[in-house]
């Protein structure tokens, strides 16, 4: 396990990610009764821009760097920043909130955040930082293996985010079949999935996989910020949702192209479908 997300935290990809995470929180939140999060690769929670990762591999400046101080519109990326804003009181960005600090904070009473850290100083660090937050249960267990014993919760509504590092070959098909078996387990929850956009026949070859499998209703976003190169750089990310939420798909045609824009314009590009 070599992979550290602080050199990557708030980059284009953690963008499109977090901005549907919130997204998603919000639809869970019209309704009063409670939800649960399962945050499977959960990351150390806080992450900060000044630190030597983020110095020495800054994506974060042509990611959430760009978005910073940007106006409010639409209202959905306005929203997003105002949260962002909370994790940074003094004005100044230096501070960037992964999956389960964005989540905590959104939690209400009765709501519930697991999440699962394998790396034992990441664990360290976001048991540290969500310190004392109810409703939070930070786990030091494999995500993969959570996804089998955690579901379904006992809210019986709510969210499972799967964001593996991709650092071992075959990810990305082990993703997709845990996302199939999950979703067995667990047929109403909304799933969220972060996957990189390297080579898109790879994802287009994994979804319709998933699709045979007939899990209902799904949505995928992507968003790039170059076109794939033969050297299977990244250039982008893709969400698939399982169960999106009422509005989601017009929130994100409504982002996804301020995103593109402020990213990369001209050579980045978007799609919802
Ligand atoms: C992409 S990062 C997570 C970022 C986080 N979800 C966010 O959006 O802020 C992936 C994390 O998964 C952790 N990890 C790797 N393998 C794992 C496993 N099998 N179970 C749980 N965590 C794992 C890594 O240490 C890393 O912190």
């Amino acid at each position: 396990m070599n992979y550290r997300h602080a050199f990557h935290a708030g980059n284009h990809g953690d963008v499109l990610k977090h901005l549907a995470l919130v997204l998603v929180l919000d639809a869970l939140k019209r309704k009063p009764t409670p939800f649960a999060v399962l945050d499977t690769h959960a990351g150390r929670g806080l992450y900060d821009l000044a630190s030597d990762e983020a110095e020495r591999s800054p994506e974060w400046r042509s990611g959430v760097g760009r978005l910073w101080g940007q106006g409010g519109s639409p209202a959905s990326l306005a929203d997003f920043l105002a949260r962002l804003a909370r994790f940074n009181p003094d004005g100044a960005l230096r501070c960037y909130p992964g999956s389960p600090a964005l989540v905590a904070e959104a939690l209400r009473d009765g709501d519930e955040l697991a999440a699962c850290e394998l790396h034992p100083e990441e664990h360290a660090a976001l048991k540290a930082a969500l310190r004392g937050r109810p409703g939070v249960r930070i786990h030091a267990r494999d995500g993969w293996e959570a996804l089998g014993a955690l579901l379904p919760p006992a809210q019986r509504r709510g969210l499972v985010l799967i964001d593996p590092p991709y650092e071992a070959p075959g990810e990305l098909e082990r993703a997709a079949a845990a996302l199939v078996a999950a979703r067995r387990r667990f047929r109403n929850g909304i799933y969220l999935w972060w996957r990189p956009l390297k080579s898109e026949s790879a994802l287009d070859a994994v979804d319709s996989e998933i699709a045979n499998f007939g899990v209902g209703e799904s949505l995928r976003a992507d968003l790039w910020i170059d076109t794939p190169r033969p050297d299977g750089k990244l250039v982008g990310s893709s969400l698939l949702l399982l169960n999106p939420p009422f509005g989601l798909k017009q929130e994100l045609e409504l982002c996804l192209p301020a995103l593109a824009d402020l990213f990369a314009a001209g050579r980045s590009g978007w799609r919802v479908r």
